[in-house]
Order: C-alpha cells, then structure tokens, then sequence
C-alpha cells in the first residue's frame, strides 16, 4: 500500500468520523486515531503499511503537525504502529488485542444508526487495559483482585457444584433468583438506606450497566433528552447516546449536582430522564450534601422527572455516607442501580435494580429479549456470600484500604501541585484532575504509557465536549508502594513536559 493510496482513504473516513462525531466536540486528533484505526483494523492499511510522514499527511488533511503527532503517538502506544528510526512509522498490528476480523460482506451502510454511537471505544479500551499489565495502572474502574474474597467464591462453588448443581445449570427467572433477590434485601440495601424492600421490587441485572441499558429501551425515544451531571460516566453517556438521545450536563462542584442549575434546566427542557451518582460520582467522587438531596427530590417531583441513581459506589464511602436517594423517594420517581462490581468482582457481572413493582416487571420484559436471565451461576455465588460472609466486614476492609489509597495519592498531588483535584474526594476510588501545566491529557497519556503508567483522559467524562486538560486516576487497585512510584512518575513527567527541550 502507497503512501498515495492511505491518503485519499484516510482522508474519507476522517471527514465521516468527523459527520458522525462533530457533536461530541472529539478533539481532532482522536478522530485522526479512529480513522486509522478503523483502516488497520479492517485491513485497508495491512501489516506492514507505511504511513504517510506526520509532514505529509498534516498538511493533507489540513491538520496541525502536533495533532497527527500526537494521534501517531497515541496508535503506538495501542500497539497499532511502531516507529522506525530515520524510516517511517508502520502499521504493526494490534500484538496483545486479536485485530479486528475484516471488513463484512455485509455492508455497514445496513447497520442501524446506533451502530455509530457503539462505535466509541472508550469501554473496549478500559476493558482490554484492565486485563493487560501495565504496572501502574489507574485507568480501568477497578477494585483490588486482591480485596476480592477469593476463598470464600472457592467454598460456595464446591457446594454449588458438588450439592446443588440442580439449582444452576438450568435457566432461572428473568427478574432474577428469588434467593439473591431476598438476600440484597437484608444486607447490602439496608446498608444504603434501603430498608423494607421487597424482593418483587429487585430485578438483577448483568452489572448495573445492563441496568442502564434496559432502563434506556423502556423510556427513550430518539430526539428526547436526558439530564447528566457534567462530567459524568461515560459508559451511560454513551448508552443513552445509542438511543438517539440528546444529552444536557448539569454541573458538579463539591456539594455534588448543582441542583439551582439543574432547576433552571428543567425551566427549559423537559427531560425524559435524570441520570446521577449522589454518592461518590464518577469521575469527581462528589457527595450530593443532604441539602441538596431534599431540594433534588422536591425538584424532581415538582417538574415529574424520573431519576436513574446509579449507586455503584456508595457501599464504599462508610458509615458517614448519605443514605440512597431512592431511600427518601416517596413518590417512586427514583430508579435505584446497584452493582458488586466495585466491592466484590466486576468479572461476576452482577448488578440490581430497585424500583417499583410495575416498573420491575415492565424492565424484566425488555431483559427477556436481552439476555433471558443474569448467569445463574454468579447470581448463586453472590447470594452465597452475602448469606455466609461477614459483609460489613469486608466492607469496612475496603473502606480502610482504598481510603488510604485516595489519601496517600491526594496527598503526592498536594507535595507537587502540577494536577490539582476537580474536588476533594470524600472516599471511593478516583481522584478526578485538572493538569495546571496547560498539557493536554492526551499527550501526557501517549508518554506517560512508554513509562508504564495509564490513566483515563478527562475529555471522555465531557458530557459537552472540553476538559481535554483533566484526567481520572483510579487508586482502587495498586497497593500503596505501586501509587507511590506510578504517580511519582507521573507527576515527574507533568514537570518535565512543561520545560521546553
Ligand atoms: C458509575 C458507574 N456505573 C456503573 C458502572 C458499571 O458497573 P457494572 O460493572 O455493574 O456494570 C460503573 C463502572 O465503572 C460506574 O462507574
């Protein structure tokens, strides 16, 4: 393949990321990495392939040098490019990740159109990094493997498997196992607050994601808007953004969703969804403030807006932690998710959700089609622990770890200020930040990566585009020597890069 061959081809599918795109305010050079990504994942720039010189291909696509640059760079560093000294950069591979099989016969013309908004790959790359070893890795959402009750899973699977394989080998009820259903009722929901729900108001779903996803199928037409905390999850931006739904941020500060802005929103738009985290936010790690969750509930009853309250780490924050949302819900406009992600395996792929009867039952219609039923398996090993294991125990375990964790790494920010904290986080396990050197987090990632060190780049929490200057560290699961050496570099490469070679 000729240098004058990928020019007019890469050319082509920039512009169409660029129509597909334009308005996520995506900044150019990601684009740039999409568009030769997709080219060497369906073969059109094969193994082997020299791509044109960051000179030529700037000036092609009318593009600064540093944005082709930086998008080469970022490539190399998810081994899709190798640069050769004094010869070129070529087209590698993908050598830890299968590359993508080649194009369809089927044409993507046939695809539906939310086929586009799946085509983010902001979760397929936290997921592919979590299983990859890169050593200081505070990318990828994820709780120590370590915290995990491993021992306990292996007895509740000798008994599952030896005693009782009657109960899991078939298919089991859509709404969930009426044993887990019951057991979250009598220990993790009270911890939230949650107390005297009945297992007909629990549907589990597979991870809290799912949660999200079902909820979108029941309410969201395309054209309808939903309200997000600004910045906000990427993994449910990107869900209702599959459904053809407009999005709205509202901001975040340290009191957690700026409820007198959410007010004047709801003035204007009137929304078919709220969607927050009240509870240690992802990325900030705010705490909605009573205050503010009296005012939220009132707010929302007033204008009828139901509310999806995503509690993914709310049993992480501890005995000082605001009871759920949906604990003060009287209306039932609250949508409560829940997940063991966070506290006991992201691998298990269990989540829950909490609403109404009705709402429960209309939910567990669409995951019929979905996926008939959350695996048996994890459903019976989560009921287990939570029926045998000293839960608040480990629990509290959690919250002492990762809370020594987020201080010791509030506390390397705070010795060099070169990144400075969006908030001050309470617990959990991200500190969200702003880079003060005025380097982008991208570029900080591509070198910081040759360094062993990744982290998620600020501008995928944007809900309206920007904070390409901020970055989410992960703490959760790298011991406290691992954050020491991994942020120690970190922040000495934040310094270096600001000095001019
Ligand atoms: C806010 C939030 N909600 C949901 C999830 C997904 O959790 P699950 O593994 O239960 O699908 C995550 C994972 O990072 C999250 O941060």
């Amino acid at each position: 393949v000729g240098v004058a061959e990928v020019l007019p081809l890469v050319a082509e599918r920039l512009g169409a990321i660029r129509g597909e795109e334009s308005e996520r305010g995506e900044p150019v050079y990601r684009r740039l990495v999409a568009a030769l990504r997709r080219s060497i994942e369906d073969g059109a720039l094969p193994l082997g392939a020299r791509l044109p010189s960051e000179r030529r291909l700037s000036s092609a696509l009318g593009l600064s040098r540093t944005t082709v640059q930086t998008a080469y760079r970022e490539l190399e560093a998810l081994g899709y490019v190798e640069s050769r000294r004094g010869s070129g950069t070529y087209v590698c591979g993908r050598p830890e990740w299968p590359s993508q099989p080649r194009a369809s016969a089927i044409p993507k013309h046939t695809f539906a159109r939310r086929a586009k908004a799946a085509g983010n790959t902001f979760l397929l790359d936290l997921m592919h990094a979590a299983s990859t070893l890169h050593r200081y890795a505070f990318e990828t959402g994820m709780p120590d493997p370590r915290l995990m009750p491993v021992r306990a899973f292996h007895a509740i699977i000798e008994d599952l498997f030896s005693q009782r394989s009657a109960e899991w080998v078939s298919y089991s009820p859509t709404q969930g196992v009426p044993q887990l259903r019951q057991a979250l009722t009598h220990t993790l929901l009270p911890l939230r607050g949650l107390h005297g729900v009945r297992p007909e108001e629990v549907l589990i779903t597979t991870g809290s994601l799912q949660g999200l996803d079902l909820v979108s199928k029941l309410f969201l037409e395309p054209g309808d808007t939903v309200l997000v905390e600004e910045p906000s999850f990427p993994g449910a931006t990107q869900i209702f953004r599959s459904f053809g739904a407009e999005l709205v941020g509202v901001p975040v500060d340290e009191e957690g969703l700026v409820v007198d802005h959410l007010q004047e929103v709801l003035a204007r738009v009137k929304p078919k969804l709220l969607y927050v985290q009240p509870t240690l936010q992802n990325p900030t790690g705010a705490v909605l403030s009573a205050r503010r969750r009296a005012r939220l509930l009132d707010v929302a009853s007033r204008w009828r807006t139901p509310i999806v309250e995503d509690d993914a780490y709310g049993l992480l924050l501890g005995q000082d932690a605001p009871p759920a949302l949906k604990a003060r819900d009287e209306e039932g406009l609250v949508i409560y998710l829940g997940t063991v992600s966070k506290i006991l395996s992201p691998g298990l792929r269990v989540g829950y959700l909490v609403a109404d009867e009705g709402l429960v039952r209309a939910l567990s219609h669409v995951k019929q089609l979905t996926d008939l039923h959350t695996s048996t398996v994890s459903q019976f090993l989560v009921e287990g622990w939570l029926t045998t294991a000293d839960v608040r125990g480990h629990l509290r375990t959690c919250q002492r770890v990762y809370g020594e964790r987020l201080r010791l790494a509030l506390d390397c920010l705070r010795r060099h200020p070169l990144i400075e904290p969006y908030i001050e986080p309470q617990g959990g396990i991200y500190v969200f930040g702003r880079i003060l050197t005025g380097i982008q987090a991208a570029r900080l990632r591509v070198e910081s990566a040759e360094r062993g060190v990744i982290f998620a780049p600020g501008d995928a929490f944007a809900v309206a585009g920007g904070l390409q200057d901020c970055l989410r560290l992960c703490v959760g699961a790298s011991d406290l020597a691992a954050l020491r050496v991994g942020l120690g570099r970190l922040l000495r490469l934040v310094e270096e890069l600001q000095t001019p070679a």
